[in-house]
């Protein structure tokens, strides 16, 4: 008898153990299979006046741990559009959202119907994927006129999404379709803080071992304004000032009209605002900050760390006071176009950079296929192979990319009469303008180890181009346009006309 039953136990301890060992190679063929994702996306974030420089702790837990991109850019400067090309992985011309109104496409009816119902989201489901957003969507969203906060984008499982543009108090989100009013209320209301609370009980509440594995998108307000910090940052870097550096308050020369109506040398109030505003957008910062580092810690005491990407980027870039612009978006320039990039997870080398021009356009290819996926209908192109540089695949070399930018203009400025029906539009400091119908322009980016050119051409009473030479002059000073030799620019036009009008895999190069 006793023989029988160890017998027996000896068998029944095999089969557990091989049961086990079964389920130990599922998980870990799961694990490589499938990672989490979590996509950090910034407002108004820069690069060029070191706007990544308060978030220490997410470049020490994410840039360091991983792979920190030198060369990223939004293919247009403005929120709304750029947001429509990051869901889509499309170009502007393509997805057809051209500014942050209702009738410009942004969250339209028409977009949602033509362009939200093929963004990546709507493919994350098919690969197995729990999703999860929370925060700023698109600028128009939960209006009225984009359906309510009863229109929740497809795809997502967990929806918090901001109505309309960024805030940090005395906002409404759409719960799952039902409308959460929010006071001004710190911590409870605070819209960084909410993120963070709803990604902590989204993690939180995911069983441990659980099969499924989840994307996340944590779309903060920080640094777009107000400008408003959580109290406790609210006196951060008190004795810091805008950089000085590149073009500050130097008077533009031979650049497109808007740009040289700017006040040169800043009135000192101008100054003084812009300073202020560098320091609470630094501010606004640290709370995003203070979330990565739970966030990641979080995922490492759920033991899903090692399984997770977490790719950390932003809308498009800002200036404060370059050219004398006092604070906005919406130009050609690098400070405007630059954003951040870093991804940490499975398979990427620690302590990496690359100089590689890598796209908004291109994240939610990049997304689709570490999940062993692709992402049909976009411009873009996945980077996995600069991430995971072991597997041997071929590096995206994109010589050639492009920006556009359509103009935004009111009929009223409210407290610049002199603009009245002028088509101009974001005048604050002493009325100058930020933007204008003629600010309309596409440009083609050409970046290589060895060259960095830039030309853009502006649909205006001018037909305005501008050629810059970032290898030689990095702060855009000197327009090149008068002295190019007339070949080099009918190449240019070439070009910029090529991917102006460009889809799909067409975009990834570029007649020569
Ligand atoms: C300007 O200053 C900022 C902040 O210190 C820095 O990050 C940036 O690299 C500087 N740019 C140039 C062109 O020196
Ligand atoms: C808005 O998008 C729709 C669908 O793509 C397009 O037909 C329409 O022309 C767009 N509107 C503008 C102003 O571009
Ligand atoms: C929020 O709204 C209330 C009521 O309108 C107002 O008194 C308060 O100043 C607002 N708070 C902020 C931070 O805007
Ligand atoms: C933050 O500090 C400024 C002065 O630097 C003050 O005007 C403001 O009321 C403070 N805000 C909070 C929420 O403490
Ligand atoms: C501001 O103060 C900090 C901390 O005391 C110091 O490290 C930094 O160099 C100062 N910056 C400037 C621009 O004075
Ligand atoms: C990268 O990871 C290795 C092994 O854990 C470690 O020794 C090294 O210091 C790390 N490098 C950086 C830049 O973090
Ligand atoms: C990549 O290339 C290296 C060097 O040619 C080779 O040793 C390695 O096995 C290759 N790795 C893969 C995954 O093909
Ligand atoms: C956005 O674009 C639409 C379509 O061209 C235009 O009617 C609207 O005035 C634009 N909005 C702004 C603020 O420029
Ligand atoms: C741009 O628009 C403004 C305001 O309507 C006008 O005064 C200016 O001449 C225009 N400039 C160009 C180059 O089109």
């Amino acid at each position: 008898m006793a023989e029988v039953n160890n017998r027996n136990r000896n068998t029944y301890t095999a089969i557990t153990m091989m049961v086990f060992y079964m389920f130990f190679l599922i998980s870990v063929a799961h694990a490589v299979d499938n990672p989490n994702i979590i996509f950090i996306l910034t407002d108004d974030q820069d690069v060029t006046m070191g706007g990544q420089i308060p978030m220490a702790k997410t470049k020490k837990l994410v840039g360091d741990q991983g792979i920190i991109f030198n060369n990223m850019f939004t293919t247009s400067p403005l929120c709304c559009p750029s947001r429509s090309s990051i869901f889509t992985g499309r170009y502007v011309h393509n997805h057809n959202a051209l500014n942050n109104s209702i009738s410009g496409n942004c969250s339209s009816p028409a977009w949602q119907k033509t362009q939200e119902t093929n963004a990546f989201p709507t493919y994350l489901k098919s690969h197995g994927y729990e999703t999860f957003f929370a925060g700023k969507y698109l600028n128009q969203y939960g209006k009225k006129a984009a359906g309510g906060v009863e229109h929740v984008p497809p795809g997502w499982d967990n929806w918090y999404g901001l109505v309309g543009n960024s805030v940090y108090y005395n906002y409404s989100l759409s719960v799952n379709g039902k409308r959460e009013k929010h006071g001004d209320q710190y911590p409870q209301d605070y819209l960084t803080s909410v993120i963070h609370k709803r990604a902590r009980q989204f993690l939180d509440g995911r069983h441990k071992w659980s099969n499924s594995p989840f994307f996340m998108m944590l779309s903060t307000p920080a640094c777009h304004s107000p400008f408003t910090p959580a109290p406790q940052h609210n006196s951060s870097f008190s004795n810091m000032t805008a950089p000085r550096n590149g073009s500050y308050n130097v008077k533009a020369k031979n650049k497109h009209w808007l740009i040289e109506q700017a006040i040169v040398p800043m009135p000192d109030d101008s100054v003084k605002n812009s300073d202020e505003i560098f320091r609470n957008r630094w501010r606004t910062l640290l709370s995003v900050d203070d979330m990565v580092e739970d966030i990641l810690d979080t995922l490492d005491s759920n033991g899903i760390l090692d399984n997770t990407y977490i790719f950390f980027s932003s809308d498009n870039g800002y200036h404060l006071g370059q050219f004398g612009l006092p604070y906005d978006k919406r130009q050609l320039y690098d400070f405007d176009i630059r954003v951040p990039l870093m991804v940490r997870g499975p398979g990427i080398k620690n302590g990496t950079f690359s100089d590689e021009a890598v796209l908004n356009i291109d994240l939610a290819p990049t997304f689709l296929s570490l999940m062993g996926g692709f992402m049909p209908g976009a411009d873009g192109v996945s980077f996995k192979d600069i991430l995971h540089p072991q597997d041997n695949g071929t590096k995206p070399v994109r010589g050639t990319f492009l920006v556009e930018h359509t103009g935004e203009y009111s009929d009223t400025i409210k407290g610049c009469p002199q603009y009245t029906g002028q088509n101009m539009n974001n005048c604050d400091q002493h009325c100058v303008c930020e933007d204008s119908m003629n600010n309309t322009f596409a440009c083609i980016v050409q970046i290589s180890q060895t060259r960095n050119m830039k030309y853009c051409e502006f649909i205006d009473s001018q037909n305005s181009v501008e050629i810059y030479d970032l290898k030689a002059d990095p702060a855009e000073l000197t327009n090149l346009y008068q002295t190019t030799d007339p070949k080099t620019i009918a190449l240019f036009e070439k070009q910029l006309q090529f991917l102006s009008t460009c889809e799909g895999d067409r975009c990834h190069s570029v007649p020569t």
